[in-house]
């Protein structure tokens, strides 16, 4: 049995995962995964803990310089400290970027479905959203970049991007990286670039590339943003990062938080330098499990008539496409079977139902036996 089997009970924790639906339907919406932190990042909040004051707190040189030796390791990409501003979310982050980058009016351009807070971070700062769908070939969701130049007007100044992309589960090839890089040259569009899902690629033969480490050029023009969180199940610790090279855009991303966002707390920090210095297997053997609960997700959806879905090459969420079964309230209707899945429409992709396979086999295995019933009581006349 792995630590992962463990069916941890969250009931009293409230959970916004759990307490979003009665005792009768079994969570599978919002990206929190329902395993416990490794012990090591436990261990190392509870001697925090001890010290006993909390005061307001800063990035410590010593998080700086995991951080940093993170990156190039993994990505070999070279980050200077002064580039790395902290912020309490990713969020926050990507609606700092929409302030920072040019004028209220201007365009913010994203691909879709996506991630939902993307699509109204435009707007809080004054900015227009223009979106463009992905496009599904040959059973990959791709990036339509003859759509997208078709999207882009004068005043589109900024590229919102997610990648590994959520909700698909899409790993972009450093090909498909290179090609939307030129796009982005092409048009001048700055580049916003969500890599929150960064250490979960599920596929041995896949790769993460940060698309700011492609060149100096992309790099300038890029705000790319990064978390331990989600990898190590702390979401609920608001803490995140971003890389941004150029001092100007640095500045102005700075500036948009002023008064709104607030600092990171030292639990969340010292969790981060934990995360940022592992070297275990928890996050292999993490990986493997996801991996697995990925197949089993596929497998069975693949035997259940009127559902499909793409593979999933990171994240722990599948995009199952349920427009076969010609439902009228696609989101009631798995509700009514015990299952509480993500609505594709919040995403902008109507017809779709995200479905967070990060928890116990066994939680798994009993939501895709509801899943069946859910369908099945679809084909019944
Ligand atoms: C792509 C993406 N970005 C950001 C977030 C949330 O980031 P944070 O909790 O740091 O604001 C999520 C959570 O699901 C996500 O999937």
């Amino acid at each position: 049995m792995s630590e992962f089997d463990e069916v941890v009970d969250r009931t009293g924790t409230a959970s916004s995962k759990w307490n979003r639906y009665g005792a009768d339907v079994l969570p599978f919406w919002v990206a929190d995964m329902d395993f416990r932190t490794p012990e090591f990042i436990r261990r190392a909040m509870h001697a925090r803990i001890e010290h006993g004051v909390f005061g307001y707190t800063e990035a410590s040189p010593t998080l700086l310089e995991a951080v940093i030796e993170w990156l190039d390791e993994q990505f070999a990409w070279r980050v200077q400290s002064d580039w790395i501003v902290w912020v309490a979310g990713v969020v926050p982050a990507f609606n700092m970027a929409c302030r920072a980058v040019g004028a209220p009016g201007d365009g913010v351009l994203m691909p879709v479905p996506v991630y939902y807070p993307f699509l109204s971070a435009p707007r809080h700062g004054d900015r227009q959203a223009i979106e463009c769908s992905l496009a599904l070939s040959k059973g990959r969701w791709q990036m339509d970049l003859d759509g997208m130049a078709a999207a882009v007007t004068a005043r589109t100044r900024l590229l919102l991007f997610c990648n590994p992309q959520n909700p698909t589960g899409r790993v972009y090839s450093r090909e498909e990286l290179v090609a939307l890089a030129r796009f982005c040259e092409r048009h001048d569009l700055l580049i916003c670039s969500d890599e929150i899902h960064c250490s979960l690629i599920l596929d041995p033969e896949r790769e993460h590339v940060p698309i700011a480490s492609l060149s100096e050029d992309i790099a300038a023009r890029t705000i790319t943003l990064m978390a331990p969180t989600k990898t190590y199940n702390t979401p609920g610790l608001g803490c995140s990062f971003a890389i941004i090279p150029d001092a100007a855009l640095r500045r102005r991303f700075n500036a948009a938080r002023l008064g709104l966002v607030p600092g990171i707390g030292p639990l969340s920090f010292v969790a981060a330098e934990c995360a940022y210095r592992d070297n275990s297997d928890w996050l292999p053997r993490l990986r493997r499990y996801l991996a697995a609960n990925r197949d089993l997700l596929e497998h069975t959806v693949a035997q259940l008539p009127g559902l499909r879905m793409t593979h999933v090459e990171g994240t722990y969420l599948g995009w199952l496409d349920v427009r076969q079964l010609e439902l009228e309230a696609p989101h009631a209707h798995f509700e009514a079977h015990g299952l509480g899945l993500s609505d594709g429409a919040q995403f902008h992709g109507p017809g779709f139902m995200r479905f967070n396979f990060g928890c116990p086999r066994a939680t798994l295995e009993e939501g895709l036996r509801r899943l069946a019933n859910a369908v099945s009581a679809v084909q019944r006349p």
